[in-house]
């Protein structure tokens, strides 16, 4: 059996100035100290990204951003790109999260340039599949992910599957305060492990990490880190404070 190293990260989605982010992940790198058993993952604002990088040189924190454009270059005001995310020391980037989906429009083909685009451009994709409260209600949450992640991944190569990070996000999860149960989650997680290994066989499959997104926090984070197929958490509102992001890093230490 594999063990796959729990990943903790931090959507910060639109909160923090560049100072305040680095306040933030000041404190985070000092209660966090110099531990190697789970891998940290903060993704602050894109005006955040130079001072937090700055900040976390030589800490054990990885960073990430929150979104990107598929093209390298070019006319498309208001928008950033792979290489200069990666200009910036950007090793990770949160692709399909269902507010891009939801309030941006973004669809599986678009994703999908994107999740390309930044493997390319070797920056590794999180990326965010998951259904809304209707649907789960309709019995259809396997098809919507099933959906999301197949065409999320159309055209990745095995090589580069092994490098991309999946979050598992129930939307009605999602900055409400209901979290899924630790059976439903592992339901899908486990689904997603499936697919994964038809699409690109045993060995990526158990190597690719699947995080649970949706609400967690330090007092429910025990029982979904210990499912055999969550490897990890991608956090948003327990993400914007030093205190629980690092109880959540040391629940998956010790899970
Ligand atoms: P939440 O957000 O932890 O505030 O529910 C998670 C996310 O949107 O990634």
């Amino acid at each position: 059996m594999i063990l796959r190293k729990k990943l903790i990260a931090g959507n910060w989605k639109m909160n923090k100035t560049s100072a305040d982010s680095v306040t933030l992940v000041k404190e985070i790198a000092q209660q966090i100290g110099r531990q190697t058993e789970v891998d940290v993952l903060v993704c602050p604002p894109a005006t955040a990204l130079e001072s937090v990088g700055r900040t976390l040189e030589g800490a054990n924190i990885k960073l990430g951003a929150q979104n990107m454009h598929f093209e390298a270059s070019g006319a498309f005001t208001g928008e950033i790109s792979a290489p200069m995310l990666r200009d910036l020391f950007v090793t990770h980037v949160i692709l399909g999260h269902s507010e891009r989906r939801a309030l941006f429009g973004e669809d599986d083909q678009l994703i999908n340039q994107k999740v390309l685009s930044a493997l390319k451009t070797e920056l590794r994709p999180v990326l965010c599949v998951g259904e809304s409260l209707e649907e789960r209600e309709a019995g259809d949450t396997l098809k919507v992910v099933q959906t999301q992640l197949e065409a999320g991944l159309a055209g990745v190569s095995n090589e580069q599957a092994a490098s991309v990070i999946l979050a598992y996000e129930p939307v009605w999860a999602i900055g409400t305060g209901k979290v899924a149960t630790s059976d439903q989650a592992q339901e899908v997680h486990a689904f997603i492990r499936e697919l994964l290994t038809k699409l690109f066989g045993e060995t990526i499959a158990q190597k690719v990490r699947i995080l649970y997104g949706g609400s967690m926090k330090p007092s429910n984070a025990d029982e979904l880190l210990a499912q055999t197929d969550i490897d990890g958490g991608l956090i948003g509102g327990a993400a914007l404070e030093a205190r629980s992001f690092v109880d959540l890093v040391k629940a998956a230490a010790k899970s």
